[in-house]
């Protein structure tokens, strides 16, 4: 049995007390993918952004807020685990700063500054070791190519690649159509799938990566 580390969910970028940017993640497909592993057997922890979904029986779950927040966590739960699953849409900019008031309608100019945020998979590469990495890439179209390039770049051992404006795929729906990458070159075009099910086809492949 594996230890399993799981991220799920959005992002939130503070603009002040009141406003953030993040994105359309509503958690489902990290949460199906912690469900699936701990019923499996597997010990799992799943670093969570801001999502309105229970936590699943058996699963140690940690939140965070903010792209760094989340970081922090995957580099501290990392040590103990054998397996990563990134499946968090973490927000790639975050406002440059972040005022403590409310900012005042007159005092906004129409410009909101951006800093990027830290790539968590490649801020943590030099400590993959043994470990397996699996990742997500939810593009608006034909994905494979760009997920290729995402597996290359993030040092990846799967790439899990899925068009978001594909009927039954994407975000706050129960089904996922999607394509697995290999750094091999192998891919495999999986049929529409529930997102449990597919979860449990993610966590079944494990002994063979
Ligand atoms: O955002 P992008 O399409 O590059 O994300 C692909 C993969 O990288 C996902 O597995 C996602 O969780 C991860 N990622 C990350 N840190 C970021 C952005 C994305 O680890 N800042």
């Amino acid at each position: 049995m594996s230890h399993i580390l799981i991220t799920a969910g959005p992002t939130r970028e503070p603009i002040d007390p009141v406003r953030f940017l993040s994105n359309r993640s509503t958690g489902r497909m990290g949460f199906a993918i912690a469900q699936a592993a701990a019923e499996a057997g597997h010990t799992v922890t799943l670093i969570a952004g801001p999502v309105e979904l229970p936590t699943p029986p058996n699963v140690r779950r940690v939140d965070v807020v903010t792209a760094r927040d989340m970081l922090a966590a995957v580099q501290r739960e990392l040590v103990q685990a054998d397996v990563l699953i990134a499946s968090a849409a973490v927000a790639d900019w975050r406002p440059e700063t972040c005022s403590s008031t409310k900012l005042k309608k007159s005092g906004m100019n129409g410009v909101l500054r951006l800093v990027p945020n830290p790539d968590i998979l490649k801020t943590i590469r030099p400590q993959k070791g043994n470990r397996r990495f699996i990742g997500f890439a939810a593009e608006t179209g034909e994905p494979t190519a760009e997920a290729g390039r995402k597996l290359r770049e993030k040092g990846l051992d799967l790439i899990v690649a899925n068009d978001v404006t594909a009927p039954g795929a994407g975000f706050a729906v129960e089904t996922n159509r999607v394509t697995l990458l290999y750094p091999d070159g192998r891919r495999e075009a999986l049929p529409l799938l529930s997102k449990l099910d597919l979860a449990r086809r993610l966590i079944a492949l494990l002994p063979a990566l």
